[in-house]
């Protein structure tokens, strides 16, 4: 029923007219596909070709230039005529449309140009209706699109995942920024989304960091700032460490074998191990410790995810993969003959489990040590099954640096080996390339604290270059640190994901270029036309839009028109920059369409006209950032 009145209210916003239905057709919510639908019923009727065909070739154009929409004709696989003969046929037949212009071929391709009058009508109403759910289509997520009461499909999101005491660095940047848009971009679709970050938590090192601790740490330090604490102490430690190594091998080298292995025995090495070993086998005392760690850390990281909207519903970690579930893993793995004893230690030759090239590739990783203890790859393999269980996913994404390709692709490649190919054919992922350069005014960095603190103190001397505006900020810090957060994610989210890139402050706090900080300002823009016009909910809503007939109102509408197709787009890329490099195209028709459809000063219809246009604009912005993560500002 809901539908109809939609299907309704659709008819009567295109003069009566009504749209066959097609499979991922959604009229109601994404205006583009009101012109997909049509104009695949006109070319079903003149080509005689199946709709199922035509529908998914109804294509984007790269400009508006070459039109809202395209066809290649070859793709309707009709035989036996050139291309341009059957468009020219095709032409001959066309009806006339109150939707579209009559195309005219070019080449091997039939241009569409959508009337402007119908356009308007349908995307300002339906944009200002949805509001902050304009772009989303919640069927993607549906597990039957057919039947919704079947409920949703889940996603599990792996990210950020840093490691406790040691510095967050470039790759846990980049990790976390994917991950959190990846997040945003599913629950768009309607997925059910579980965001985990897997800490590296566990290992000998945490046993080093608690004797550290003990040596160095101070219990006031740790409450106030754990994460910085935590690494100076780490820092301290690890330094006597390298003393002691060197000693060792100083001992050795002058004949004192006994006095070597005496220090061997004794050492801070040895006692990291021993306490390690401790954690493992669950010590109450030191598992108190290092849990203290963990939580505080875990509450200072929280606050620092929030500044990027960011929440995770699971902490989880490489402590958190049971021994057990491990030794059972590796038993299944030498009985199914998929890992071999060699020294001692359990291995996976991948050459005689993948044929060629590929195995080769795979390399021969260990997945037990000669020790016992199990490895970050053995870990992976476990927190996978443990996950399906737990979570029972339809999908997981894990947001990891191409540095670990090898090691992502062994662990896949195990699980399936082991016989779980429906997990296997689950998991994907989601790499990135590495960040250049990114150091800050104090140095090298340690903390996504530290990146956010700088980054947004440089953006508060870009601000003050220009005093006018300055001094009109109502709380500049605030601005500053916001627009900072902008500038380091839309830099980090420009480019393909693989793709390396040169951390600039210069560059990505600059107001001109394809910035953060000018997205932000577009942002502001628009808000601050809306306070500035005043007008009322139902003076826009009653606004008569067959007055936007200028040119760039309506190449702004027509931009606009495309936004729900460029977040499944996105779906398809999962790449951030599909979202970026629309927005800043959609803002650069915005720009150049102010001195052309001034608010102040037009006669009062043309005035609420504009305002529905502009608050379109606004809306698809807003709901663009704020998928990437960003905090949109409504003043600056
Ligand atoms: N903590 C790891 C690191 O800093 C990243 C973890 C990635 N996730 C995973 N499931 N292995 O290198």
């Amino acid at each position: 029923a809901a539908t109809d009145s939609a299907d309704q209210q659709l008819a009567s916003q295109l003069g009566g007219l009504t749209l066959d239905k097609y499979p991922n057709c959604y009229p109601d919510i994404n205006p583009q596909d009101i012109y997909r639908s049509h104009l695949t019923s006109i070319l079903a009727k003149i080509t005689g070709v199946d709709p199922k065909i035509i529908y998914p070739a109804l294509q984007w154009t790269m400009s508006l230039e070459k039109g809202d929409m395209t066809l290649a004709i070859p793709a309707l696989r009709v035989k036996g005529k050139k291309p341009d003969v059957l468009g020219q046929e095709w032409v001959e037949k066309w009806p006339e449309s109150p939707l579209v212009e009559k195309p005219v071929p070019s080449g091997a391709y039939l241009p569409f140009f959508f009337k402007p009058g119908p356009l308007v009508k349908t995307l300002i109403p339906t944009a200002r209706k949805m509001g902050a759910d304009f772009g989303t289509n919640k069927a993607h997520g549906l597990k039957d699109p057919s039947d919704p009461s079947k409920g949703t499909k889940r996603v599990v999101v792996e990210f950020s995942s840093p490691n406790i005491a040691k510095p967050f660095h470039a790759g846990h940047l980049r990790s976390t920024i994917i991950g959190g848009f990846l997040g945003n971009l599913y629950e768009a679709a309607g997925w059910d989304v579980v965001r985990i970050n897997y800490l590296g938590d566990w290992g000998k090192q945490y046993g080093l960091l608690a004797i550290g601790f003990d040596k160095y740490g101070s219990e006031e330090a740790l409450a106030q700032d754990p994460i910085n604490h935590l690494f100076e102490v780490y820092v301290k430690i690890n330094k006597a460490i390298g003393e002691e190594k060197e000693e060792v091998a100083k001992l050795q080298a002058d004949g004192k074998a006994t006095e070597a292995q005496h220090l061997k025995d004794n050492g801070l090495d040895e006692q990291a191990r021993r306490y390690f070993k401790l954690m493992t086998e669950g010590d109450e005392k030191a598992i108190a410790l290092w849990k203290r760690f963990r939580e505080l850390s875990i509450t200072r990281y929280r606050a620092t995810y929030e500044r990027l909207n960011i929440r995770f519903d699971e902490y989880s970690g490489e402590s958190q993969v049971s021994e057990e579930a491990m030794g059972k893993a590796a038993q299944k793995m030498k009985e199914m003959g998929i890992a071999e004893e060699s020294d001692g230690a359990l291995l996976v030759d991948f050459t005689k489990h993948v044929p060629g090239k590929a195995g080769k590739a795979l390399e021969k990783p260990i997945i037990r040590k000669r020790d016992g203890t199990a490895l970050y790859l053995t870990r992976d393999i476990s927190e996978l099954l443990h996950r399906n269980e737990k979570y029972n996913f339809d999908h997981m994404i894990y947001v990891i640096a191409s540095q670990q390709d090898l090691h992502v692709k062994q662990f896949f490649k195990i699980v399936e080996l082991m016989g779980y190919k429906d997990i296997a054919a689950k998991v994907q992922h989601i790499n990135f390339g590495l960040v250049l350069g990114m150091s800050t005014r104090k140095g090298t960095v340690k903390f996504l604290d530290d990146i956010l603190r700088d980054v947004g103190e440089h953006m508060h001397d870009v601000m003050r270059k220009n005093q006018d505006k300055y001094q009109q900020v109502e709380n500049p810090d605030k601005v500053a640190d916001t627009l900072g957060i902008s500038a380091v994610m839309v830099q980090d989210q420009s480019g393909k994901r693989i793709n390396n890139y040169q951390f600039d402050m210069d560059v990505m706090c600059s107001f001109e270029g394809d910035t953060g900080p000018y997205l932000q300002y577009a942002h502001a823009r628009l808000s601050s036309i809306t306070r500035k016009a005043s007008l009322s909910e139902e003076d826009i809503a009653s606004a008569d839009l067959s007055l936007l007939t200028e040119p760039h109102a309506v190449n702004l509408a027509r931009v606009l028109s495309q936004w729900p197709d460029v977040v499944q787009n996105a779906l398809k890329t999962l790449e951030p920059t599909t979202i970026l490099t629309y927005l800043f195209k959609m803002t650069h028709s915005l720009s150049s369409s102010y001195d052309h459809l001034r608010i102040v000063g037009s006669e009062p219809g043309l005035m609420k006209a504009r305002m529905a246009l502009y608050d379109t604009a606004r809306l698809v912005l807003n709901n663009g950032m704020r998928l990437l993560g960003l905090s949109p500002v409504d003043r600056m």
